[in-house]
């Protein structure tokens, strides 16, 4: 039976889309286009050889939701639908909160209408960034304090509430949240990759714009944290890894039955932005120039996953390294300009 994959054109979705077909999954795809391309659909099927049947819906719209559960016997959902720029849910919060939080409402309501009961969520390590004590280079796990700065994140943390509040009320509901830190790079087909729309909200993007030309310099918000050179430290994942965390996720789903629980998904490395613009530089032969930005308000000197819970439960583990990450997203990039 398939599972239903909402934002499944986007940039994590896509991926998640192509580790899923490869272990023999089937799947459905759901995706308004809002910030993506039919394309990738197309490029699904390409690099796996499957049919993806693909609904071009919003998830704000219940009755054409509805109309895919209707249709389709579907198993269980991967929920990535959603928007996702800090920045803008500063300013626009209502436009927030009404798509990520009515479309999953909505989503889920046609779950429990059709006995539907295992699901994966896209959240996101920014659910512990409102909490972390900004001097402190500790890795984050699960148990870590939650809380956010910012619209964005509380659409995050309240669906996660939301769903925790579901499993308590009918301990059937099985659901997954993986807490995603920052997927970067490309399939290695080059065909499906992180192509966002207008100016880049995240470092890879900006930085392979810099490096095709298309953007002149990279603006490094701040180089005076409490980091070996100064710049913020994440969490960098190939978007590979993280697309078979999902697989690992559903497996996991398969095996046990009803709960809630949430999964880091990173790789429990830091690199400094110095250290993706060397290393981005090194591995492709292109030179970044930037120049240093002031701090952006919200952001923290270190912020990196413990993966160790889903290593231990999942049975998964981030394979590739920094350099993967910085030459496949160069390549996805040339094969786009
Ligand atoms: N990319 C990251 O760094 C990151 C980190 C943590 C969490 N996440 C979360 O992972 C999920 C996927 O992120 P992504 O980077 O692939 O983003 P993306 O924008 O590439 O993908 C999201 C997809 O959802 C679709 N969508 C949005 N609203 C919709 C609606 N109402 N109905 C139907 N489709 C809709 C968009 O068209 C897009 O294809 C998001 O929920 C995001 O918040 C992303």
């Amino acid at each position: 039976m398939p599972i239903l994959v909402t934002g499944g054109a986007g940039y994590i979705g896509s991926h998640t889309c192509v580790s899923l077909l490869k272990k023999g999954f089937e799947i459905i795809v759901l995706d308004n286009l809002c910030n993506s391309k039919e394309n990738a659909v197309k490029c699904i099927s390409r690099i796996t050889g499957k049919d993806v049947p693909f609904y071009p819906y919003d998830l704000r719209d219940k009755e054409s939701v509805r109309s895919v559960f209707e249709k389709e016997a579907i198993e269980a959902v991967i929920h990535l639908a959603g928007y996702k720029a800090v920045g803008e849910s500063v300013r626009e919060p209502l436009k927030y909160y009404e798509n990520n939080i009515l479309g999953t409402l909505n989503l889920l309501e046609c779950m429990r209408e059709y006995g539907v009961r295992n699901m994966i969520f896209s959240s996101s390590a920014t659910v512990y960034t409102g909490a972390l004590d900004k001097a402190s280079a500790k890795a984050l796990t699960e148990e870590s304090p939650l809380a956010v700065t910012n619209p964005y994140g509380r659409t995050k943390l309240m669906i996660e509430e939301i769903l925790r509040d579901l499993h308590q009320s009918d301990p059937v509901w099985n659901i997954i949240s993986l807490r995603y830190f920052n997927p970067i790079g490309a399939h290695e087909s080059s065909l499906i990759g992180d192509d966002p729309n207008g100016i880049p909200n995240n470092l890879m993007p900006y930085i392979v714009q810099v490096a095709s030309g298309k953007l002149e310099k990279l603006n490094i918000f701040g180089n005076d944290y409490n980091t070996k050179d100064g710049t913020g430290v994440r969490d960098y994942i190939h978007i590979m890894d993280l697309a078979d965390g999902h697989v690992a996720a559903m497996k996991k789903l398969n095996d046990c039955g009803g709960g809630f629980t949430a999964y880091n998904l990173g790789t429990g490395q830091g690199y400094s932005v110095l250290d993706i613009v060397n290393t981005f530089s090194r591995v492709n032969g292109v030179e970044i120039p930037y120049v240093i930005a002031p701090r952006r308000e919200g952001d923290v000197d270190t912020c990196f996953a413990d993966p160790f819970k889903a290593e231990q439960e999942l049975n998964w583990k981030a394979m590739r390294n920094l350099a993967d990450m910085c030459r496949d997203s160069w390549y996805f990039q040339q094969s786009i300009s």
